[in-house]
């Protein structure tokens, strides 16, 4: 009797962690590794997260006016993603970085090495939206693949569309041999590098925010609006210019990924880590995330002077958010922006993370490889592309419904 009991209660607790694990490894397949990347940017940490996913909903701002996707996110993995920052990702604020941080803290102006002082002059009444990357020297192939893609230099929906990338100096002392010709090659040919003599560290990406600033209020005053993201991130502009076009650029509009109540890492291993003397208080201001996110043409201006008088800051999307904490404006939160990637939507299982109707209605996708963003590009362009709802599906001739979506792409070019 008393064998067979011990018997059951080992059963039982077998059974019990054999559960546990499968809980566990259903929630590992919730966030995907290869986010670890782009997760740190969004510092709030929440947690019990995993027993409440709807909870930290965000509202829905009255300014977001392209309709939202019709799958809904049931958890954003990058909340969740979240509390694994500290432990998973390697620090690149090691002592030695973070005291050299704090020694160059004051100095704050570089050269431009490489203008493109006419770049906002070519049109008459300046560009209706200038698209402002972020990228590397080292990075070639992805600053080839958006000028071929979503970053093109030209008329979308009738508005003028000009590019430039925002680059520093390669910190890798290997490259520095060559790149310094192959990179004034790139801007005779392209017209669109912006080059500044700092050397281009996760750090120093503040400093690349407040002199593009300048260089926008100096050399792009004339423009109506900013689109300013990352390489790595797929923009549907049509649906940018399409949202813009409702919008005045002599209005101040901050528009973005925003994140709400984030709080400071203090968790020295943290890439995000920010010691309680850099930062005092318990909540950053709202800010967006640094993916993608649109200003307008006078908030670009107010920033650039407010920018100046605010201390420099180790995380530059954070320091924006001090920026326009300091002119009180309010930014934006629009669905639009996954700025830290979309979720397998699992209210609609049929359809599959990459299809280009997924990618229809939104603005800024991040984190996608060279190859996905010209796939996605070249699907989203097709006049083949048809994204009916499978109620639709009951009409008896379905080229009809395609003939719906064929206007959206002719204007395209
Ligand atoms: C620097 O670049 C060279 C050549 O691309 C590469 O082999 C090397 O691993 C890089 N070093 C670092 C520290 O990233
Ligand atoms: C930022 O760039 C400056 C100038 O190149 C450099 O001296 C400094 O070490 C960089 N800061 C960080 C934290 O990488």
């Amino acid at each position: 009797m008393r064998v067979r009991l011990k018997g059951d209660a080992i059963c039982t607790l077998f059974l019990l962690v054999a559960l546990c694990s499968l809980l566990y490894s259903q929630l590992e397949h919730l966030v995907p590794v290869e986010n670890k990347e782009l997760t740190p940017k969004k510092p709030s940490v929440t947690p019990k997260i995993f027993s409440d996913p709807k909870a930290p909903r965000r509202p829905m701002p009255a300014e977001a006016t392209v309709p939202r996707p019709h799958v809904t996110p049931v958890v954003r993995r990058t909340e969740v993603a979240n509390n694994r920052v500290p432990t998973t990702t390697p620090s690149p604020l090691t002592d030695s970085a973070f005291k050299r941080y704090l020694l160059n803290k004051d100095n704050r102006n570089f050269n431009l090495l490489i203008n493109q002082p006419k770049k906002c002059r070519k049109t008459p009444g300046g560009p209706f939206l200038l698209i402002a990357i972020k990228s590397v020297v080292e990075d070639f192939d992805r600053r080839e693949i958006v000028r071929k893609t979503w970053g093109r230099e030209g008329l979308v929906n009738g508005e003028q569309i000009q590019r430039v990338f925002l680059l520093g100096t390669p910190k890798n002392r290997t490259v520095l041999a060559t790149w310094e010709t192959l990179i004034h090659q790139e801007s005779q040919t392209y017209r669109d590098i912006l080059l500044w003599d700092f050397m281009d560290t996760f750090f120093n990406l503040t400093l690349k925010e407040i002199h593009f600033l300048n260089w926008a209020a100096e050399f792009c005053h004339n423009v109506k609006f900013i689109f300013k993201g990352d390489a790595d991130v797929f923009v549907n502009v049509e649906n940018i210019v399409d949202f813009l076009q409702r919008h005045d650029p002599t209005e101040d509009l901050f528009v973005g990924d925003i994140i709400y109540n984030a709080r400071p890492i203090r968790v020295r291993k943290s890439k995000y880590y920010i010691p309680e003397t850099m930062y005092g208080l318990s909540i950053y201001p709202a800010y967006a995330g640094g993916g993608g996110f649109l200003l307008s043409s006078r908030t670009m201006r107010k920033l650039s002077r407010a920018c100046r008088e605010v201390e420099l800051f180790p995380i530059d999307d954070v320091f924006l958010g001090m920026c326009l904490q300091r002119i009180n404006l309010k930014p934006i939160l629009h669905e639009g922006f996954k700025t830290f990637g979309i979720v397998k939507p699992s209210a609609a299982p049929h359809l599959q993370t990459f299809d280009p109707c997924f990618y229809k209605d939104l603005m800024v996708v991040h984190s996608l490889k060279v190859a996905e963003i010209w796939l996605m590009w070249n699907l989203l362009h097709s006049p083949r592309l048809s994204c009916t709802q499978k109620k639709q599906v009951k009409k008896p001739f379905q080229w009809k419904n395609k003939a719906q979506t064929t206007p959206q792409a002719s204007h395209l070019r």
